[in-house]
């Protein structure tokens, strides 16, 4: 981890601090949580955003519901727990991460009602803070695992945010960045701006200055003409869930990319860790899609910018494919297609 990047959460006397994603790049600020409630506030305001980082900051937020429940024995707590982190789990819908986050973090405790209620919170905290610590390992091998495919001298284009501020650690497509770097290739990213939010303009950007590595930001929509230019190497994205045929959700805008990237023959790679595969779903059409309130496409830097009364369609993320990711990079490798096969390999490791 580049240590003039911020860290994106930190969990401190019984309190949750989530580095503030919404003021970026001007302030550098923490909220700090004390109860579930205003955790899932900044979950769904994006104050902590990212599908890993959600889930870790999930994660955390169970050991605040364990702390608030006030219980007479093990068993009561574990089953008022389970009702608690239903909102956790449920706090924004399609990353993956979340909800097994959350479900790990029930299991630690399954089968644990003999023991005292601090007994179990105290196993929560360990859980938590393990999911964290193993989110950054997690980040440092699918940087190891796909820095070899980016060469000396390579021009990247990135979508959204996948780097350390969208995780525990290093990121996933932005630790391979880092990674690459760091084995002292010259690498420089494109950074699409990703409307509306602009994560990538906002967040992708500063960690990238502040790590040295050099980026240009530019609109969604002059990611294809870049390609046509031949100034494109390779596309590496992250991912927010991905079914067991290989499609994957991403910001919304990834799929454009995709299909971009086939036409001009750019490799196209998604880095993502085991967690955010959901093999309960046979392909993308299942992934549920979250859409976000209408303000956030037709209000901008406080002004109207769509007429009243005109409608706004925003989805947050879509669903790319299989056929069109040349490659999927985990920390337990790199996986190619036929990706039924490799994904199924993968997670049985
Ligand atoms: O709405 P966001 O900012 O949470 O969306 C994040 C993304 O789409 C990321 O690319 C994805 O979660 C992977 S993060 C390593």
């Amino acid at each position: 981890m580049d240590a003039n990047i911020p860290r994106t959460m930190y969990f401190e006397d019984g309190r949750l601090f989530l580095l503030d994603q919404t003021r970026l790049p001007g302030e550098t600020s923490y909220v700090a949580c004390e109860t579930p409630e205003e955790v899932i506030e900044a979950v769904r305001r994006l104050v902590v955003r990212g599908a890993p980082a959600i889930g870790c900051a999930g994660a955390h937020a169970v050991v605040l519901a364990a702390g608030r429940i006030s219980a007479i024995d093990g068993a009561s707590l574990i089953s008022a727990l389970r009702i608690a982190a239903e909102p956790i789990a449920s706090a924004r819908p399609t990353a993956a991460n979340l909800r097994w986050a959350v479900d790990r973090m029930l299991r630690a405790v399954a089968g644990k009602e003999h023991l005292s209620p601090g007994g179990i919170r105290a196993i929560l905290a360990a859980e938590a803070a393990r999911i964290h610590a193993e989110d950054a390992e997690m980040c440092a091998a699918i940087g190891r695992n796909g820095a070899g495919l980016i060469r000396d001298g390579a021009r990247v284009l990135t979508h959204c945010n996948a780097g350390a501020l969208a995780t525990g650690g290093s990121g996933t497509a932005l630790a391979i960045v880092y990674e690459a770097v760091g084995r002292g290739k010259r690498v420089e990213v494109y950074a699409d701006e990703t409307r509306p939010l602009l994560q990538g303009a906002r967040i992708t950007a500063y960690e990238l200055k502040a790590a040295g590595v050099p980026v240009t930001v530019l609109c969604d929509g002059a990611a294809a003409s870049l390609m046509a230019a031949s100034r494109v190497d390779l596309v590496l994205v992250g991912a927010d869930r991905i079914a067991a045929n290989g499609d994957a959700a991403n910001k919304i805008g990834t799929l454009q990319l995709a299909i971009a990237a086939r036409h001009y023959g750019v490799p196209f790679y998604v880095a993502a860790p085991a967690s955010t595969f959901d093999l309960s779903l046979p392909d993308g059409g299942g992934i549920r899609i979250e859409h976000r309130p209408a303000e956030e496409v037709a209000v901008v830097a406080g002004r109207r910018v769509v007429p009243d009364g005109v409608s706004v369609y925003n989805p947050a993320f879509d669903v790319t494919p299989a056929e069109l990711i040349t490659a999927i990079i985990t920390e337990r490798g790199v996986l190619r297609p036929p990706y039924r096969q490799s994904i199924a390999d993968m997670t049985a490791r």
